[in-house]
């Protein structure tokens, strides 16, 4: 088992415990003032936890509709009805989903009470989890309601990812492959445990060097101001995780042209994405300037215009104000 700590301001701080058939040591990690644990998860996630102490398991619906303010008030009513006060926990057990979820709740039942999640998804695993961002999507677009709410502690069973359909473990990798120029280094060479373990390291010291989000945090978002405008263009035929690695891709081929990076940096954004089998080029059918326009608009970016996260002599940075012919002429790079 390997345990890594993430730092937060003010000598706070939280361990995240990556290894083979860990979940036994949940009991351990909850708090100690913690009589009830209220275990959120979804049906058909074939993973149980044994808190150790008075626990019931509450399920929300599977699926992004479902991460909304309606099932915040559900569990809300559900953990009143079952008596849970503000000295009890919450434990998320399942993907970035349940995780955002469970987090949140545990954020403004009776104004916050303790949280400890059990990623079981690659992605929650190397990414959700980890960092203390919860919320729920609105009718108006995702994510745009939630809290930064740091966990007291993650436990990341890498025996659990055995049972994730394949789509799921590829949106893991797109993610995945990112902390390659976030610091990760040849990654690909790691056991799953050694991996998982350097990608939590690594978001761990980005998050706590930005723990609200203001700077650093958005190197985070390698590969993502494509990603993005492809998953809207391509009305969510591509994961994620796959529209990650199209846009690394990407980004690699923008920071050549801008005379930032050399090819054989391009080629070894080529060899990662290609070694964990992610998709590499634009699918047929997306309109360029639709792309162009919703990359102007990317939520995450820090100045309005084009701004990328883009590799270069100092490695990843924030780049703005980027020539909008060379951004459209390298969408051509990548049919
Ligand atoms: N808070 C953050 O910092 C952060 C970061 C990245 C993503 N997210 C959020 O994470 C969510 C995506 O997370 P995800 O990719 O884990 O998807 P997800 O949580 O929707 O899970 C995908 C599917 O896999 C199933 N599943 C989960 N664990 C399983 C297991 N061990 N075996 C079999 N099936 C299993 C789930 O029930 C679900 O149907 C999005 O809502 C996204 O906004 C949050």
């Amino acid at each position: 088992m390997i345990t890594v700590e993430v730092p937060l301001s003010g000598g706070r701080g939280y361990p995240v415990l990556v290894g083979e058939g860990i979940l036994g040591e949940l009991g351990a990690v909850l708090p100690d003032g913690a009589r009830r644990v209220a275990v959120v998860t979804q049906h058909g996630i074939p993973v149980e936890v044994d808190p150790g102490r008075d626990h019931r398991v509450f399920h929300i619906g599977r699926g992004e509709t479902h991460k909304s303010l309606s099932t915040i008030e559900q569990l809300c009513d559900e953990f009143a009805d079952w008596g849970l006060t503000r000295t009890d926990c919450v434990v998320g057990l399942g993907g970035g989903m349940v995780t955002d979820v469970a987090g949140f709740a545990a954020a403004v039942f009776h104004r916050g009470l303790p949280v400890v999640h059990v990623p079981t998804t690659l992605l929650g695993q190397i990414d959700a989890a980890i960092g203390g961002k919860t919320g729920v999507n609105l009718s108006r677009g995702k994510n745009l309601v939630g809290s930064f709410w740091q966990p007291d502690a993650v436990l990341c069973d890498t025996a659990t990812l055995a049972t994730l359909p394949p789509r799921e473990w590829r949106c893991g990798l797109g993610e995945l492959a990112k902390y390659h120029w976030l610091g990760g280094g040849r990654l690909d060479e790691l056991d799953l445990e050694q991996r998982v373990a350097e990608c939590v390291r690594i978001k761990a010291q980005v998050v706590a060097s930005d723990e609200r989000e203001s700077g650093r945090r958005a190197l985070l978002n390698y590969g993502h101001t494509l990603a993005h405008a492809l998953e809207i263009a391509g009305d969510h035929d591509l994961r994620h995780g796959e529209a990650v690695a199209i846009g690394l891709i990407y980004a690699a081929e923008l920071a050549r042209a801008l005379g930032r990076i050399d090819d054989a940096a391009v080629a070894e954004h080529r060899r990662v994405v290609g070694a964990y089998d992610l998709p590499t080029t634009i699918p047929d059918g997306i309109d360029h300037d639709e792309l162009v326009a919703l990359m102007g608009r990317d939520k995450k970016v820090l100045d309005p215009g084009l701004t990328f996260v883009l590799d270069g002599p100092r490695g990843l940075e924030v780049v703005a104000g980027v020539d909008v012919d060379a951004v459209r002429d390298t969408i051509g790079a990548l049919r």
